[in-house]
């Protein structure tokens, strides 16, 4: 039988890493739910739509496909523009896209679209599992144990303290940067964990959800940390 993990958390808290590490611990494939809401940013500061005019960011976003690599060895996005696929691994990981994403993540159109692609792609590494993989997957966001999949198997909410993960976002991000830099990775990441919390609540556990609080973890035992919720 399949093993669905759901991990939610916010920026710094981890969750990608970790995630990833863990679904190649147990052999199950990764989804990281960010990177779509990422590609389809991408996708609309490319074609000009406004971020702030909902219903055109809602009907944009219907046109794009994202095509989601699965592999925790490797994982991958990409977005089928006009025809045209276009890997964007690298590219949603601009600071532009960062900037942006959390209003497109704002509208309910949008993240009722992604969720059912989510769904989808869960059910698809559930019973039909890439050559060499385990049936399952560890999926990673920020609404992935509430409304993506509130009946996974294993719901963990990844937590650290803020001072800690601007410290680790910090450094992910610039790594020895300049003072000025830091500062404005930290207001960056402040201010996007506020827009965040009036779209999903990603920092308080929901019923049956396991904390697991990183702030005194390091990577590898964060890692041991997850894996030990899901061996229970
Ligand atoms: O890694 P980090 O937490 O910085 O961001 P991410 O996981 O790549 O997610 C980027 C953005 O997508 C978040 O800031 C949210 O606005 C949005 N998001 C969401 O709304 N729901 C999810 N399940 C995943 C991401």
């Amino acid at each position: 039988t399949a093993l669905v993990v759901a991990v939610d958390g916010p920026s710094g808290s981890g969750k990608s890493s970790v995630s990833r590490a863990a679904a190649r611990a147990l052999g199950v494939a990764f989804l990281d739910t960010g990177a779509m809401y990422r590609a389809l940013t991408w996708a609309a500061l490319r074609a000009g739509v406004d971020l702030a005019d909902a219903d055109a960011v809602a009907r944009h976003a219907r046109t794009v496909a994202l095509v989601m690599g699965t592999d925790p060895a490797a994982p991958t996005v990409a977005a089928v523009v006009d025809g045209v696929e276009t890997d964007l691994t690298e590219a949603v990981r601009s600071p532009e896209v960062t900037a942006n994403v959390s209003a497109l993540a704002a509208v309910p159109a949008v993240r009722s679209d992604l969720v059912l692609r989510q769904r989808a792609l869960i059910e698809s590494a559930c019973l039909a599992p890439a050559p060499g993989r385990e049936p399952g997957v560890v999926a990673e966001g920020r609404d992935i144990t509430t409304v993506v999949a509130p009946r996974a198997d294993v719901r963990i909410l990844l937590t650290a303290d803020e001072s800690v993960r601007l410290a680790r976002r910090a450094h992910q991000d610039l790594g020895a940067a300049d003072a000025a830099a830091l500062e404005a990775t930290r207001r960056g990441i402040v201010e996007r964990d506020r827009v965040d919390s009036r779209t999903t609540s990603f920092t308080a556990a929901a019923d049956g959800v396991v904390t697991v609080d990183s702030t005194h973890l390091d990577f590898d035992g964060t890692v041991a940390a997850v894996l030990e919720v899901v061996a229970q």
